[in-house]
C-alpha cells in the first residue's frame, strides 16, 4: 500500500536564506512499512533535516532500528564505537548509554533519578566556557549564549565511517526561555535563539556560496584529519564562532595521545556527494582538522594555515540568516543528514533546568563519496 506519509518543507519567515528542512506528518514511528521508509529516506536527502512531532512514545530500540534502517549493512555500533572511552575526549562527559540499547546515548542537562535503566544521574548541557577561548562573562550567561562546536558527528579516525543520519528524541525540554547566540568575532553577527536549539546549516549553501575558484579547489581537495581527534583538541581553544579551533600551540602532541597508526588517519574529500541529489556539500569537521591535500599532490601541513583556509570556506555559510536553529518541543523526533549538514550544541542552562534528550547514530558501512571525476566540463 502506498504510504500516507507528508513531506512539507518548512517554512521561514522571508529575510531568512534558509533551504532546507521539513516537516513529516501522518507517520507512526513505531511501525514503518517499507514504503514508509522509502518516503523519510527520499526525503532526508532532499531536505536534510526532517521534523516529526509528537513521538516521545518511541522506544530507544525503534530509535535505533530507524537509525540502522538508513544503512542496514552498517552493523549496530555507535558512530563514535569505543573511541570516546579514551578518558581525555572532549566527548566523553557528554554522553550516557542506555545499557539495553547501547547505541542509544542519553544527552541533556540536569539531574534525573532514572530513566531507561539508568539511575541517579546527572546530565551536562556543554557550555563553551569549557571549549572557547573566551567565555562569556557568567553575569550574562542566561540571556547571551554561543555556537559550542559546529561539527559532523564522526570518530574520524580507524574504520569508523561518518554516519549517514543521526536521530534525536526530546523526551524532556524546560520550558520558555530565550537566548541571544554572539558570533563575536567582530563581525556584530548574532541571532535570537530558543533555549538550548541545534542548530543546522547546509554543507550544500556552504559549498553553492563559494566563488568558482574556491569550488574548484574544494573539489579537488581532501582533509587529513588528526588521529583521535577528540582527543588531540582536548587542550587546545576553539574561536568563539565554533567553528574551528584557534592556532596557539596547545593541541596534546601527537606522540602522547593514545597508540595510534598513520594506516588509520582519515583523509576524506572536502565535498560529500549525495547519494539521492548528486549535489556536493562542503563537509568539513573544522576543530578535526590537520593537513589539507591538494588537487596537485601537495599537501599542506601548517596547521594555522590549515585552519585559516578551512574557515575562510565555511564562515559565509554560518551567516545568522543561513541558521536553522530548531525550537525543541517535547516529543519531537529530527532526523538528520549528518553527511548534508553540519550543526551545533547552543546555549546556557541554569543548573535546575532539567533536558532530556535521546541520540542515536551508527557508523556507517561506506565513507562519503567525493565528486566525480572532472569532466572538462565546468560544473
Ligand atoms: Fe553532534
Amino acid at each position: 500500500m502506498a504510504s500516507k506519509i507528508t513531506v512539507e518543507p518548512l517554512r521561514f519567515p522571508k529575510e531568512s536564506s534558509i533551504n532546507f528542512g521539513a516537516m513529516v506528518s501522518d507517520v507512526d514511528v513505531e511501525s514503518l512499512t517499507d514504503d514508509d521508509f522509502a518516503v523519510i529516506r527520499d526525503a532526508l536527502f532532499k531536505h536534510q533535516v526532517l521534523v516529526f512531532k509528537n513521538q516521545g512514545h518511541i522506544s530507544p530500540k525503534t530509535q535505533f532500528k530507524l537509525t540502522q534502517r538508513f544503512d542496514p549493512s552498517g552493523g549496530d555500533s555507535y558512530g563514535h564505537s569505543k573511541t570516546i572511552d579514551a578518558k581525555r575526549s572532549i566527548l566523553h562527559p557528554d554522553l550516557k548509554t542506555i545499557p539495553h540499547q547501547p547505541q542509544v546515548q542519553v544527552i541533556g542537562n540536569g539531574r534525573v533519578a532514572s530513566y531507561e535503566g539508568l539511575t541517579d544521574f546527572q546530565l551536562r548541557h556543554p557550555h563553551h566556557r569549557t571549549f572557547h577561548a573566551t567565555a562569556i562573562p557568567d553575569s550574562e550567561d542566561l540571556d547571551f549564549t554561543r555556537f559550542y562546536r559546529w561539527h559532523i558527528d564522526a570518530a574520524l579516525y580507524g574504520a569508523l565511517a561518518p554516519p549517514v543520519v543521526t536521530t534525536l528524541l526530546a523526551v524532556q525540554v524546560p520550558g520558555g526561555r530565550r537566548q541571544t547566540c554572539r558570533y563575536d568575532d567582530g563581525t556584530g553577527d548574532e541571532l535570537d535563539v530558543p533555549l538550548g536549539t541545534t542548530a543546522f546549516v547546509s554543507g550544500y549553501t556552504m559549498y553553492e556560496m563559494l566563488s568558482e575558484e574556491d569550488k574548484t579547489f574544494v573539489r579537488g581537495a581532501k582533509i587529513e584529519y588528526a588521529p583521535h581527534p577528540y582527543v588531540w583538541m582536548s587542550s587546545a581553544k576553539s574561536r568563539s564562532d565554533g567553528l574551528g579551533m584557534l592556532s596557539q600551540g596547545l593541541e596534546v602532541p601527537i606522540d602522547e595521545l593514545p597508540p595510534h597508526s598513520q594506516d588509520e588517519v582519515q583523509i576524506l574529500p572536502m565535498c560529500w556527494r549525495n547519494p539521492v541529489t548528486g549535489k556536493l556539500a562542503l563537509q568539513i569537521h573544522p576543530s578535526a582538522v590537520r593537513k589539507l591535500h591538494l588537487a596537485d599532490g601537495t599537501i599542506i601541513e601548517d596547521l594555522a594555515e590549515v585552519r585559516e583556509i578551512v574557515h575562510r570556506l565555511q564562515r559565509p555559510a554560518i551567516a545568522p540568516k543561513y541558521v536553522y536553529a530548531h525550537d525543541w518541543q517535547e516529543g519531537d523526533l529530527v532526523l538528520f543528514h549528518n553527511r548534508g549538514v553540519l550543526h551545533s550544541v547552543v546555549g546556557a542552562f541554569a543548573e535546575d533546568e532539567v533536558r532530556l534528550f535521546r541520540q542515536c547514530n551508527i557508523a556507517a558501512s561506506q565513507f562519503p563519496e567525493g565528486p566525480l571525476p572532472a569532466t572538462g566540463i565546468a560544473a
